[in-house]
């Protein structure tokens, strides 16, 4: 599971995420809405131990993310747009780069990257060099390269961005996969259409803060609103821009 106590986030006196607290269980799949420079990016990161919060912290299936970071890494995969590949090897190659630091060897390493390889539909540009690929390839060398060592929680920061409709289908039929698996997974997003499809529950953050939490019919409901969109637009109007 994944949960966040009273977690802040500065960056000198800009508070990006500000006492959050919120949890993912076992088998649930949470959306992190909000406009941009919310704070999700931010919060995700203090997560995946990449930022070290200010104040309050984070646990990946009991762990404490400040206490002991390495250990909560393990136990969870990272994803984002912006996340670097190595582009002198190929797809296959850096899959199995990561398989190794997280110790797999052998036959079961040489399983898991064909297995990873076959989920992503890599094979076509499985022995092209990352560097030569398109945004969607990319993204879905990225996905089996942070879910190699198959954690319990999964962590992605809007995991679509730049997708065509194929690869975007790929990942949710994906997402909705792992929740069957019983994974915590905690994603970002501004599509609401993917809320829809996928979030058992939403989290609208509005200047660093959690202003609404629910399911998205209650969100919904809560907000006397007609739909999603109109829910969320509402809940965080005028907040754009700082
Ligand atoms: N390294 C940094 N130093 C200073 N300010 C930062 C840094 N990273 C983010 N910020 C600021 O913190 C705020 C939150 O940024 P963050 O990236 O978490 O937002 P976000 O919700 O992910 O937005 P988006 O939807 O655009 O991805 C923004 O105002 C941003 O400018
Ligand atoms: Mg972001």
């Amino acid at each position: 599971m994944i949960r966040f106590r009273a977690l802040t986030k500065q960056y000198g006196p800009l508070e990006a995420v500000r006492d959050l607290t919120l949890g993912v269980a076992p088998g649930e799949v949470y959306a992190l809405l909000g406009p941009n420079g919310a704070g999700k990016t931010s919060a995700l990161r203090c997560l995946a131990t990449l930022l070290t919060p200010t104040s309050g912290t984070a646990f990946v299936n009991g762990i404490d993310v400040r206490e002991d970071p390495l250990d909560a890494r393990r136990r969870l995969a990272f994803l984002a747009a912006s996340m670097g590949l190595y582009e002198r090897l190929s797809a296959r190659e850096l899959v199995a780069y990561f398989g190794r630091l997280h110790g797999l060897r052998g036959a079961p390493l040489d399983a898991r990257v064909s297995e990873l390889v076959e989920l992503f539909g890599i094979a076509p540009f499985a022995d092209r060099l990352c560097g030569r690929l398109s945004t969607g390839q990319r993204q879905r060398v990225s996905l089996a390269r942070a879910l190699v060592h198959d954690p319990p929680a999964l962590v992605l920061d809007e995991p679509t961005l730049g997708l065509d409709v194929v690869s975007g289908q790929a990942i949710y039929d994906f997402i909705a996969r792992e929740r069957t698996r019983g994974k915590a997974i905690l994603f970002s997003t501004h599509r609401m259409t993917e809320v829809e499809l996928l979030a058992d529950r939403v989290g609208v953050l509005r200047l660093g803060e959690l202003v609404a939490e629910g399911t998205p019919g209650e969100l919904v409901s809560s907000t006397g609103q007609e739909n999603l969109a109109r829910a969320f637009l509402h809940l965080v109007g005028g907040a754009e821009g700082r």
